[in-house]
């Protein structure tokens, strides 16, 4: 078990270039291998996650070659791929579960979906229960991984209320919508990213978005078009929270993905009196960029707005570091979603606050933090293997005078390889051993 020794750090500078955005480089291997024609994709992610997708494509009879983060996908058109030897391992990987669950419930042949310990604890009734009523046959552990599913089934389109706001199962159905007899629709309950939506138009298939609602119609196909992954604003907000709460520190995030649907974290720490500014924003391949600077920040506590809970998902264990380090009280409610990430994110962090000496009460949907300072740590704080905990306590080295151990920090290879390089090269003083 690899743990992470962060030492006192105070400043930070430079600019920076983060690694890929984990949703759209799954998504690019998924529609990249179901398109007809080849797909190049520059900027993938060469973490484990979407590695896992890489592999489970290339298994399924997929011709895919890959140099670092460039990638070459000989898609194999909608009803292309092959019946995969083995069950497909998909590691860490919630969203190669469930939107391969969608695309796999549609095939001729039979599957078996497999994931590590924490995957095969995260809930899969939320995937299983719209494609069973798709006319698909899947068959779980009480809801849970491993997934059996069994091909054959002709599925039918049918109008799906989401009823958790989920990126995940949205496009878990409309990817087997793709393969549905008539029209496929999804309404979400809040604005969730949009990544699937924009992809399958950008290969040119018509996909009809209404306000809340995404509509397909089954039967088209996909023309392979190259795909430019943008960096991952989920990783981006480990260095943006980090340079808000470093005593010294001037930062640029070069060519940060700023679609709409991911910016809560960018709106709550500005809300919270971050020094970030935008600049250079462009669109490329469907999805807008910035650089982002930011500066040391003094930081207030906030009521964090419901609306910006589902555009932040992932970057809560990253907002609940600067809200450690604001002045006054920072509550969140209505994020119960985090309880079934990678790991329980509202517990865990909250049993890491505590060593650190952070004032904190556990809500069921959320946390209350009290801003303050970060005491000597009384233990090693648990990541439980989230990639995004380890990161997060990773950072608060910038505010700490005293060394912060982590444990079972190995995941964070799921979803940013580099990040100890990179947050070394920027002025922390972070080991692995
Ligand atoms: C993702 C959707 C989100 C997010 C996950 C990636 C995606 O999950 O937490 O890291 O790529 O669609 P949910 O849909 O479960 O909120």
């Amino acid at each position: 078990m690899s743990k992470f020794i962060a030492k006192p750090a105070t400043t930070l500078s430079g600019e920076l270039k983060i690694p890929g955005d984990k949703s759209i480089s799954h998504r690019s291997i998924m529609l990249g291998s179901l398109s007809e024609g080849v797909t190049k994709v520059s900027g993938f992610l060469e973490g484990e996650d979407a590695l896992s997708t890489l592999k489970a494509f290339q298994a399924m009879g997929v011709k895919i070659e890959r140099e670092d983060d460039n990638v070459t996908i000989h898609g194999v058109g909608i009803h292309g791929l092959k019946n995969p030897e083995k069950p497909l391992d998909l590691g860490n990987s919630g969203t190669s579960i469930r939107l391969m669950s969608g695309i796999l419930a549609a095939q001729a042949f039979d599957s078996e979906l497999v994931g590590d310990e924490s995957l095969s604890k995260r809930p899969m009734d939320r995937v299983i229960n719209p494609l069973k009523d798709m006319g698909a046959v899947i068959q779980s552990n009480d809801g849970k991984p491993p997934l059996k599913i069994t091909g054959g089934q002709s599925l039918k389109g049918i109008h799906y209320d989401l009823p958790v706001a989920s990126a995940q199962v949205k496009s878990c159905v409309l990817l087997a919508g793709l393969y549905a007899d008539g029209d496929t629709c999804v309404t979400e309950p809040a604005p969730t990213r949009d990544h699937t939506e924009r992809m399958l138009k950008g290969l040119g298939y018509d996909v009809r978005v209404n306000d809340n609602q995404m509509c397909l119609t089954g039967g088209g196909k996909l023309s392979a078009t190259a795909i430019q992954v943008p960096s991952d604003i989920s990783s981006a907000a480990f260095f943006m929270v980090a340079a808000c709460i470093a005593p010294k520190s001037d930062i640029t995030l070069m060519g940060v993905n700023i679609n709409p649907t991911r910016t809560g974290v960018i709106d709550i720490l500005k809300l919270m009196g971050a020094n970030l500014t935008l600049s250079n924003e462009r669109e490329i391949g469907g999805e807008l960029l910035a650089d982002i600077r930011i500066k040391s920040s003094e930081l207030k506590g906030i009521q964090i707005p419901k609306a910006l809970v589902p555009l932040a998902i992932d970057e809560f264990p990253a907002v609940f570091i600067a809200a450690s380090c604001a002045q006054g009280e920072t509550i969140l409610t209505g994020a119960k979603e985090l309880r079934v990430k990678e790991s329980d994110r509202i517990q865990v962090m909250a049993d890491g606050l505590d060593i650190l000496g952070v004032k904190n009460e556990v809500l069921d949907d959320g946390i209350k933090i009290q801003g303050g300072e970060f005491k000597e740590p009384t233990s090693i704080i648990e990541s439980h293997h989230d990639h995004r905990i380890s990161m997060a306590f990773a950072i608060a080295s910038l505010r700490c005078a005293y060394p912060i151990e982590i444990n079972g920090v190995d995941n964070v290879m799921t979803s940013f390889p580099n990040f100890v390089d990179l947050a070394n090269s920027a002025g922390m003083d972070i080991t692995e051993v």
